[in-house]
């Protein structure tokens, strides 16, 4: 399958979506999903082809975008993205946007999932990725290791066994909307020892660990050589990011005539 033709399929799919196609429900189903997919063996090569889907948004690399509309996902431990598919697909995360592309036609099942996480997995990452302003990074500094750094890791890389996620070059608009959100409770599947810790948190705190979480680079490693772009997707067309389309002006309206006065 070429890639345009496979982008309109996948496009003609989502819209012909309907209720029978959408998954099971529920936090009990995303966790039963998530533990099958983490004792099957992934094939990273079925996964390339899966991400194909994914590329829509994320595009090859699976890098952040500037506006902070989608997170860095290269790199991202397999186990996090697992838990995180299986609950948007679920709806235990709330996520419309990408919903409809993790429908078991579209994605597939277990399977398919522990295949394309294996794959987003070993993509190298990006470390250019915004920051925050750079007001108060010791402040920023002594929060992330007294209230972050016992789950997240010394350095933001996440723990494979408890599905921490890596929060190593993650966008600061990103950061701060996930923080809210798990805070808020609007994120359902937070943990649920993160959210008691950061309920009494300032704003000025938040925004000082933040800066700091959204300036820990990946290690040299785990990041791509300049220039690098992913070869798996020769054909993709690089177009900017499809987060803002640029909008045509609105033509004017036509003067409206006046209604005649009715004649009682
Ligand atoms: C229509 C656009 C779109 C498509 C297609 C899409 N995503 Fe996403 N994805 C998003 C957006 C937007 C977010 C961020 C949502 C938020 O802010 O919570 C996201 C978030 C994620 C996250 C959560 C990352 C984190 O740090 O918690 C994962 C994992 C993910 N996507 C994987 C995938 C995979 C795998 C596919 C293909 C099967 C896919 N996405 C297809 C738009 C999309
Ligand atoms: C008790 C352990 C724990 C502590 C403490 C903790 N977290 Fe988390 N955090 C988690 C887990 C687990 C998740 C993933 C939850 C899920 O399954 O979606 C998470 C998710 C996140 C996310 C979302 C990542 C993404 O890719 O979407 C961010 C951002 C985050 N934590 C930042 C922080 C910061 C900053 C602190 C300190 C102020 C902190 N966490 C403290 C366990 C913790």
């Amino acid at each position: 399958m070429g890639f345009k033709q496979g982008i309109k399929s996948i496009l003609f799919s989502v819209l012909s979506v309907n209720a029978c196609y959408l998954s099971a429900q529920g936090p009990e189903e995303a966790a039963r999903e998530v533990e099958k997919a983490l004792h099957l063996t992934p094939s990273i090569e079925n996964g390339k082809k899966v991400y194909m889907i994914c590329t829509v948004c994320h595009r090859p690399e699976g890098w952040a975008s500037p506006d902070g509309m989608y997170p860095q996902i290269a790199g991202q431990q397999a186990s996090v993205l697992i838990k995180q598919l299986a609950d948007i697909r679920a709806r235990n995360r709330d996520n419309p946007t990408m919903l409809p592309f993790t429908s078991p036609r579209l994605l597939g099942g277990a399977q398919e999932i522990a295949d394309v996480a294996a794959y987003i997995s070993q993509l190298p990452m990006s470390s250019n990725t915004t920051v925050g302003p750079g007001y108060e990074l010791e402040l920023g500094e002594r929060l992330y290791k007294e209230e972050c750094a016992e789950c997240h890791g010394k350095e933001g890389e996440g723990d494979k066994k408890d599905h921490i996620p890596l929060i190593q070059g993650q966008n600061y608009k990103y950061l701060i909307r996930q923080f809210d959100w798990i805070r808020s409770g609007k994120r359902r599947n937070a943990d649920s020892k993160m959210v008691k810790q950061i309920q009494r948190f300032s704003p000025r705190e938040e925004f000082a660990v933040l800066d700091y979480v959204s300036r820990i680079k990946p290690p040299e490693q785990k990041v791509a050589k300049p220039g690098w772009l992913n070869p798996d997707f020769p054909n993709y067309a690089r177009m900017p990011m499809p987060s803002m389309p640029a909008m045509p002006p609105m033509p004017a309206m036509p003067q409206m005539p006046s209604m005649p006065q009715m004649v009682r």
